[in-house]
């Protein structure tokens, strides 16, 4: 481990930063004292501030010498809607909001990095610090894009970074190409015709329809997609009728459709429509066929993942490093950065949990759990990636 030790120096000061983030956490969108945490840091470290893309979103420059060349190291800012169960001195003083994610820990480690470069320029080039709101749910790395995130602040690359539980403590994992999944929802109203449930005749009903569709559908992902694509399609919800003597007008399926890349998913979509229109016609029923793209597949660019690696290893050691870490179905809105601009998103080992003292609460320390904590170990790791990275990307002539 060869951390940036003026880091490691600063490690009690950004574990209060941190921690004061935790405790307070906000929303998509609504993460205005984050936001003023993270502009006062900055102005207070002589770092040139802009506030406002993506409503809350805060972007910092530290410029050095006299390179065009441009990075961009983005963290996101927003916590979740969950009631937090931890009982130690930080946890959260807002009843129903939790940073149960470790987005307090990016946001913190991208100030601890900010700080070191603000002082020490070894660097030829601009860095801009993204500070993103809104990235559970709310597409705050695409508002930003929308608000001229790129246009303002002209970068070759952009890098993200994500904690991982369940990976030890301070070790990096990686891959080129693929590493999320694109993250997708489809509500499909089937029309039928109601009737007494005596007789069927006298009506057209949806629910054989809508098993008829979900049969259908699994074979789009059995016959159709290539064996060799990952791909997954969930109907997480059917409603139909009211009453065991009635056959109703219509039932709704709802569900998720994964995949990593946007050819499968775009051949998804268009089979699911056409069977789902082709089946219903065939039963003499119609189809109202929704399908909603959230966040498309986050695909990491091979240069970007190369110098990633090697500034990982720099600061981890060769060992701590999974260069072919497994992609997870999970989706993440970094991917829409990663659309616009060559880069990489990297997964930083959160452990099991033992990093958590007295006062947490009885459920693993899993992203999302109501009694997760980010470890404050990896505060100096995280930074001194930043560090390196910046520095190998940007280097002094
Ligand atoms: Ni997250």
């Amino acid at each position: 481990m060869k951390l940036v030790e003026p880091v490691l120096a600063f490690q009690a000061e950004l574990q209060q930063i941190r921690r004061d983030l935790h405790a307070h956490p906000e929303l998509c969108y609504e993460e205005q004292r984050t936001a003023d945490v993270v502009a006062a840091c900055l102005t207070e470290w002589g770092i040139p501030v802009v506030r406002g893309l993506g409503i809350t979103g805060v972007v910092g420059i530290i410029k050095n010498g006299s390179s065009p060349r441009a990075i961009g190291l983005r963290a996101d800012m927003d916590a979740l809607p969950l009631q937090e169960i931890n009982s130690f001195e930080h946890a959260s003083k807002h009843a129903g909001k939790m940073h149960a994610c470790g987005h307090d820990g990016h946001t913190a480690m991208l100030l601890g990095a900010a700080h070191y470069l603000s002082q020490h320029r070894n660097f030829d080039g601009t860095i801009y610090l993204v500070f993103q709101p809104a990235e559970e749910g709310g597409a705050g790395a695409r508002r930003m894009i929308e608000d001229g995130l790129f246009e303002q602040f002209p970068m070759d690359a952009i890098y993200g970074m994500h904690n991982w539980p369940g990976m030890a403590a301070g070790t990096f994992g990686v891959v080129a190409g693929p590493m999320m999944a694109s993250s997708n929802e489809f509500r499909v109203v089937i029309k039928g015709k109601g009737a007494h449930a005596a007789q069927p005749h006298r009506g057209v009903d949806p629910i054989m329809v809508a098993v008829n569709i979900a049969q259908g559908w699994q074979t789009i992902m059995s016959r159709e997609k290539s064996p060799l694509d990952t791909a997954v399609l969930s109907i997480t919800q059917i409603h139909a009728g009211s009453a065991t003597n009635i056959i109703p007008d219509e039932a709704v399926m709802i569900g998720t459709v994964r995949t990593f890349t946007t050819p499968v998913l775009d051949l998804i979509e268009q089979r699911m429509q056409d069977m789902a229109t082709h089946i219903a016609a065939g039963f003499n029923a119609t189809v109202d066929f929704g399908f909603k793209r959230n966040y498309p597949p986050l695909v990491n660019h091979p240069e970007q993942t190369s110098l990633a690696i090697e500034a990982m290893r720099a600061v981890v050691g060769p060992d701590q490093v999974n260069t072919n870490v497994e992609p997870t179905m999970g989706a993440e809105d970094f991917a829409f950065m990663l659309q616009a601009k060559p880069g990489c998103y990297v997964f930083l080992g959160n452990g099991e949990g033992d990093h958590r003292a007295a006062g947490h609460g009885l459920g693993p320390c899993q992203l999302h759990n109501a009694s997760y904590d980010f470890n404050d170990n990896l505060l100096p790791i995280g930074s001194s990636y930043w560090i390196r990275l910046a520095e190998m990307h940007l280097p002094l002539l």
